[in-house]
């Protein structure tokens, strides 16, 4: 017997279009080896939402060039007026994040959660200024928040800080979390580039933003190590709690210099064993796993624990499809229990 999970989204852009392409290509599967069927009743836009009751064709809307021209679309109807009036199991946003205020997207949560609705999201806003309180408020409700997408995308370094080191304490975490910083730091050491033409090649080449200010300052990599340390460790942290340093200031010279010695210059973020947290340009050893292996657009994350020492993982952590794996795992775990 396949379990029929209804399900909302709101956010159709690089995310939200390859999870429900990820849906259509993974529905057997799905329903082969989770005995579960995903249907989309909702997708929520700036500007309006597609929505059928019995459940969109996930055929039609993948194909659709534009989702305002197909029939079940309603505009000025949003997302945070129909969340709560619509019945489903599982909320899944994929809106812009808002490194500010968290919204729109914790708005969304507030009205999933209380309206009876899981919540799955890729969109870091809201935890990295408010995990405590959105936490408390899905346990208020007895729901559930997935967030696996918010770190790494589908490394799956949220589901090892939740339960995969259950009896096992995370003491230290130390991460290379944000792609583009990485990238033109490591066209930088392998291509004696200087910065403002290793961010160019990356804007050109898609790795960066046109405003990559929240990827080089640093930000977004902090926002990702609030999340990851608060669940590894128990913290309690917002990303105003980091200590964050960017790499605009990372010269040729250093980097040559940290050459000669023996290192590389990767932008970390460290959660340290009293629960410090910060975002900078650090000096790491060429043979060490975070120094020599993360090239490119990588992440690594480092997990120091009590009993098993140091843990390793390596991945791709940004890419719309790799982000979508992430929700569809997250939407699978939580309809399943
Ligand atoms: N792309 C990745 O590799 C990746 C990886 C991990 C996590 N994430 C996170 O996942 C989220 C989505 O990323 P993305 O790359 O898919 O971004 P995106 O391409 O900009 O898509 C976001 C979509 O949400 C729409 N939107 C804006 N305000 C909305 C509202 N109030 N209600 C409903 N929809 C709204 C946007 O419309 P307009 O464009 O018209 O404003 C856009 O279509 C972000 O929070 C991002 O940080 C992304």
């Amino acid at each position: 017997m396949v379990k029929i999970v209804k399900f909302g989204m709101a956010g159709y852009g690089v995310v939200g279009k390859a999870l429900v392409q990820a849906l259509k290509a993974k529905k057997k599967l799905v329903a082969d080896e989770h005995g579960l069927e995903f249907s989309l009743v909702s997708v929520y836009e700036f500007d309006g939402m597609l929505h059928s009751e019995k459940g969109l064709d996930l055929a039609r809307v993948a194909a659709a060039q534009n989702i305002r021209a197909l029939p079940e679309w309603q505009p000025g109807k949003l997302a945070r007026d129909e969340i709560e009036r619509q019945s489903y199991d599982v909320y899944v946003d994929m809106t812009p994040t808002n490194i500010k205020d968290g919204e729109p997207a914790i708005t969304h949560f507030r009205k999933a959660l209380s309206s009876g609705k899981n919540v799955v999201t890729s969109n870091k806003g809201p935890l990295m200024l408010s995990f405590d309180e959105v936490m408390s408020m899905a346990a208020k409700n007895g729901k559930r928040i997935g967030y696996e997408a918010t770190v790494g995308s589908a490394i799956p370094v949220i589901h090892v800080a939740k339960s995969g080191l259950n009896g096992n304490p995370v003491t230290r975490i130390e991460a290379i979390l944000n792609g583009t910083s990485n990238y033109i730091l490591y066209r930088m050491a392998t291509e004696w580039m200087d910065f403002d033409v290793a961010l160019k090649e990356a804007q050109e080449r898609g790795y960066a933003e046109t405003d990559p200010t929240l990827d080089i300052g640093g930000h977004d990599a902090a926002g990702k190590l609030v999340i990851l340390a608060n669940t590894a460790m128990g913290l309690k942290k917002t990303i105003h709690d980091v200590k964050t340093e960017g790499i605009e200031h990372v010269t040729l010279d250093a980097i040559t210099m940290a050459d000669k010695e023996g290192f590389v210059i990767k932008s970390l973020g460290t959660a340290d064993e009293k629960g410090n947290l910060e975002v900078r340009p650090k000096l790491v050893p060429k043979n060490s796993p975070m120094g020599a292996a993360i090239t490119g657009s990588l992440n690594a994350y480092r997990f120091v624990t009590e009993l098993a020492r140091d843990i390793t993982i390596i991945g791709r952590g940004a890419g719309g499809m790799e982000a979508a794996a992430a929700v569809l795992t997250d939407m699978i775990e939580i309809s399943k229990t």
